[in-house]
């Protein structure tokens, strides 16, 4: 049985006030909840947010991590500095790292090892771009990206790893896969990941949408058998808004 993953990704928003203040308000929306329900707030805001969520249902994540543990690596946050500031799940492979920052399967694949390694869990995000999908490539590209970061991936290991699929022409456009075609690519990465381990951890791996995901939307989405959480941009920066995905079956 799957357990439901509503997760925000803050993205390069907020300052430590109003970090502290949408936290506590999630904490409020995700009063008794059976899922699970996760913020990820910029790196300088973690240790203002980790109070407020301490104690509650609500998980600390945090938006990338170095592949590297320790040393002369500028600008660069380490998976013992995250985990030190209350940090249990790291999203890694967003498409905004990916093309913005030129982040390569390898890279991905690198992180997603380090961050397994040290204990925590990882939100790993795939998705295709709109060229990709208009040339009929949306689930190989998918598949792609899926089997180079998983490389070496040990089958114990993929407990603590959730897929999160996010075409990128559905991120902070207003455009939203359309439920069934959103399903389609996760029941497609399910398949891949049966071949890769075996049906059971298939079946057993939660796999979020990410997209324009709104309340007005998100219900649709979650009905589907193959959509098992959320990955919320935009719509997380507001209580208005996160409130009601957060609490989208009650
Ligand atoms: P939006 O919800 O703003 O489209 O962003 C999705 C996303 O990139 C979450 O990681």
């Amino acid at each position: 049985m799957r357990r439901e993953f509503i997760a925000g990704n803050w993205k390069m928003n907020t300052v430590t006030k109003e970090a502290a203040a949408l936290a506590a308000a999630v904490v409020k929306a995700a009063e008794g909840v059976s899922h699970r329900v996760l913020i990820a707030p910029p790196y300088t805001a973690l240790h203002a947010v980790l109070p407020v969520i301490s104690g509650t249902n609500v998980e600390l994540g945090a938006q990338n991590a170095s592949c590297e543990l320790a040393g002369a690596h500028t600008g660069e946050i380490s998976v013992t500095m995250l985990a030190d500031l209350g940090v249990t799940v790291v999203i890694l492979g967003h498409s905004e790292r990916r093309q913005i920052y030129f982040e390569t399967d390898e890279l991905i694949n690198k992180k997603i090892h380090t961050v397994l390694a040290a204990g925590l869990e990882v939100i790993f995000c795939v998705g295709e771009t709109l060229d990709e999908r208009e040339a009929g490539r949306a689930v190989a590209v998918v598949e792609e990206q899926l089997k180079n970061g998983l490389v070496g991936v040990d089958a114990s290991q993929l407990s603590r790893l959730t897929l999160a699929y996010e075409p990128v022409w559905a991120i902070g456009t207003g455009k939203t896969a359309t439920p069934d075609d959103a399903d389609e690519i996760h029941a497609a990465a399910r398949k891949t990941v049966a071949t890769m381990y075996n049906s059971e951890l298939a079946e057993n791996l939660v796999v979020q949408y990410g997209g324009s995901v709104k309340p007005d939307n998100v219900r649709e989405l979650m009905a589907k058998p193959n959509i098992d959480g959320a990955l919320v941009g935009g719509a997380s920066l507001s209580a208005d808004s996160f409130g009601p995905i957060v609490r989208f079956n009650s």
